[in-house]
């Protein structure tokens, strides 16, 4: 059935809207706990009495407890099931948050923010993957864009809340818990609202439990044809190629595409998004910008350009998107470097004039546009695009843990770098890795634009990849929209869907 068609005529159940709303409380909890530090690191420093690298060090330990928590979501969704896994994702993150409220030594703060990262790995594998295999086809599409819009949604809200409670409340010892138990809230309302969800049929159906499935998608679906289509393309997919070991990675097609995914991940962060989202009030701070534009400007930008991001990568293509970004990020990291430079070693910030200030404004207001619209939802997709079926998984998993892992070098470092070499110094690095960007897009990325996914992997084992741009074609198009509905549009849910039938 035409899926535009019938998100005109259905009226979803109850449970859909539980289900849209846990996944929803999935995307928000991701941005909450990355864009936490941002607006709280000053009351975290004060009340903790670290310094520089001290705040670094603790920021950075989320993406230590994401590289774990992506390597063993895939273990939790196979065994665990779906919906425990996303129990246990929720239980993790109403304690850690909770517990962190009680502002216990800093061990242990950094450990639970460790478990915080350890969560948000497992709900950005497990939720998207969820969602493919429980809301109904017509609005898997809309599902898969909600998650990465909440995602840029939770950084807003999170330093919104953070700026005013801050403000309210000058003295750590209260400013912070009241941080912390906001987003246990939103953590508790996860982890309880998952105890309503039915399992995936999916799932229900790869243990051998049809009946099961049957009910559930009583539960979700309307109509009997709707339920007996739904089986059937399950047990179509448990019969094809199914998830292969990490020795896949030997094999030379995979190889290569899992290169291509792996410095696409890796570039992602070296164009240096991390410092803007964690540092960035820090950093306007040095030229002498301070209060709500220093504060708010970046998450405001990131989340407003995302929903832009949606649909010009359909109509645009992948690489057009990519090159645009990359070379909005090298024009103002390199007229931010300047402004810095401009300012050179002030020490009163006062005394800094307007001209460096609007520049530098101006240029992170285009950088977080350029990231936002491009490298952010991109990079993702094209992830969850380029890898054979039955090594879906692994490059998925690899992919992700780099992500995290670069993530994690960025928080790290950037503030200590800028101390060591010259507040512009991080700006012309970061200038020169969207140079490498885009020299690395322009060979290696192929344009996974309107490509049925059979087609790529064909391709892929043919040892074409480079020319895969060539074969865009509109039937192409056409054929996979018709096969995957919305869901051919949506970022994260593209990934789940096609990595479901692989586990
Ligand atoms: C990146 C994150 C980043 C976020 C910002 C994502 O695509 O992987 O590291 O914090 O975008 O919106």
């Amino acid at each position: 059935m035409n899926p535009e068609k019938a998100e005109k005529k259905i009226h979803y159940k109850t449970i859909v809207y539980v289900i849209c709303l846990v996944a929803a409380l999935g995307g928000l909890l991701f941005g909450l706990d990355q864009g936490f530090i941002a607006n709280s690191l000053e009351t975290i420093e004060k009340h903790y009495k670290f310094g520089l690298e001290g705040g670094e060090k603790y920021s950075a330990i989320l993406a230590t407890g994401g590289i774990i928590g992506a390597l063993l979501s895939g273990i939790f969704a196979r065994f665990l099931g779906r919906k425990r896994s996303l129990v246990f994702a929720g239980f993790i993150f109403t304690a850690a948050s909770i517990y962190s409220a009680l502002l216990p030594p800093i061990e242990i703060l950094s450990a639970l923010r460790f478990a915080l990262g350890f969560a948000v790995g497992v709900a950005s594998f497990i939720v998207p993957l969820y969602l493919s295999e429980t809301a109904p086809a017509s609005i898997r599409g809309s599902m898969g864009t909600l998650f990465q819009l909440m995602i840029t949604i939770g950084i807003f809200l999170i330093s919104v809340t953070n700026v005013y409670i801050a403000k309210a409340f000058s003295a750590p010892t209260t400013s912070l818990p009241l941080m912390f138990l906001t987003v246990a809230l939103f953590a508790a309302l996860m982890f309880f609202g998952s105890f309503i969800l039915p399992e995936s049929p999916r799932w229900l159906m790869l243990k051998g439990r049809k009946d099961k499935a049957v009910e559930v998608l009583r539960k979700t679906l309307n109509t009997q044809e709707e339920i007996d289509n739904e089986i059937s393309e399950i047990e179509e997919a448990l019969h094809g190629p199914q998830g292969a070991g990490i020795g896949i990675i030997f094999k030379g097609y995979f190889a290569k595409v899992l290169a291509v995914g792996i410095l696409l991940q890796i570039f992602q962060q070296l164009v240096g998004i991390n410092m803007m989202i964690y540092y960035a009030p820090r950093i306007f701070g040095y030229a002498g910008l301070t209060g709500l534009i220093a504060m708010m400007t970046v998450p405001t930008v990131n989340m407003l350009f995302t929903f832009p991001a949606i649909h010009l990568v359909e109509r645009w293509g992948r690489k057009k998107l990519l090159y645009v970004g990359a070379i909005s990020m090298l024009v103002t990291m390199i007229a931010a470097g300047i402004a810095f430079q401009s300012i050179g070693a002030v020490s009163d910030p006062s005394l800094i004039g307007g001209t460096p200030k609007m520049v530098l404004l101006i240029s992170v207001i285009i950088y977080i546009f350029g990231f936002a619209v491009s490298w952010g939802p991109v990079v993702w997709l094209v992830c969850s695009e380029i890898f054979p079926l039955e090594g879906r998984e692994v490059g998925m998993t690899i992919t992700t843990m780099v992500n995290w892992t670069f993530a994690g070098l960025v928080m790290a470092n950037a503030l200590t770098f800028m101390q060591k070499f010259g507040n512009a110094s991080i700006f012309y690095l970061f200038a020169t890795f969207c140079v490498l960007a885009i020299i690395f897009v322009a060979l290696f990325v192929p344009e996974t634009k309107g490509i049925s996914l059979e087609e790529l992997e064909l391709n892929l084992k043919k040892g074409v990849i480079l020319e895969m741009s060539r074969h865009f074609t509109q039937p192409n198009l056409k054929r996979r929209q018709a096969r995957f509905g919305q869901a051919g549009r949506s970022l994260w849910l593209s990934k789940a869907r096609r990595l479901s039938s692989s586990f």
